[in-house]
């Protein structure tokens, strides 16, 4: 049986207190057929949760340990408590931005899970490893030294020259990359590899997503720009509950 679809809105550095009521719209409009989520800045974590109560608030990173000297940084317990219930980890803007390694993207999914967060674990290509023909490998080697040894919630397949540009792989590409990424997850988890949601991430629109939903394994989607608004994100959403 197919997954559940999930979709995921990863707002990066965008949103202050007037876009509470733009998250208000778009809780109050998400079809029972879909699972959705909004990561959001830290700082709206908490008024969002208490806005939209049941609705999951995620954050966009989070720290390996649960306390200590780290300055501008959250321990997983500290999202939870703020009302998170799941957290982005191993973006390609922090494994790039922040020199983040496989294996610290790995211990910070396993704090977030020993906190109770759900993990959505972030995996993706360059465009010079897509052009040397490297990607399933270079992904499928980065995923296996991501995973944390419990399931994650989701994987998101996020190509990083896809990222904001309008540019998304082929559908068979992404076909390919998401069956690759299924079978290393089975490789890891067993049977219950099935169950994670596989995501793809990257220039995901209200014009292609039903496109991306019907392609094989594909189980939801990341989405930057075009979750920033209910008029956006919400046909995303639908074009979820419809495939
Ligand atoms: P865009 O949808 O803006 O391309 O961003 C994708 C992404 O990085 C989601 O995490």
């Amino acid at each position: 049986m197919p997954n559940r679809k999930f979709v995921a809105g990863n707002w990066k550095m965008h949103g202050s207190a007037a876009s509470i009521a733009e998250i208000v719209r778009i809780a109050a409009a998400v079809p029972s057929g879909v699972d959705v989520a909004l990561c959001l800045p830290s700082t709206l974590i908490e008024r969002a949760a208490r806005a939209v109560p049941g609705f999951a608030i995620g954050g966009q990173d989070v720290h390996a340990e649960a306390k200590g000297a780290f300055t501008g940084d959250l321990a997983a317990h500290m999202l939870h408590d703020a009302g998170a219930s799941l957290v982005i980890v191993g973006h390609s803007e922090r494994r790039d931005g922040h020199a983040e390694a496989d294996a610290t993207v790995r211990a910070k999914a396993m704090a977030a899970m020993a906190a109770g967060l759900d993990v959505i674990l972030c995996v993706g290509e360059s465009l010079a490893v897509r052009e040397a023909g490297a990607a399933v490998a270079t992904v499928s080697a980065q995923l296996d030294a991501s995973l944390p040894p419990v399931p994650v919630r989701a994987v998101a397949y996020e190509p990083i020259w896809a990222i904001g540009t309008g540019l998304i792989p082929s559908l068979a590409d992404i076909a390919d990359m998401h069956a690759a990424l299924r079978a290393r997850l089975v490789a890891a988890y067993g049977e219950a590899g099935h169950g994670v949601r596989l995501l793809y991430g990257g220039s995901v629109k209200p014009t292609n997503a039903a496109e991306i939903f019907a392609v094989a394994d594909v189980d939801g989607a990341l989405v930057g720009g075009a979750s920033l608004t209910a008029a956006d994100f919400l046909p995303i959403v639908e074009a979820a509950q419809g495939a």
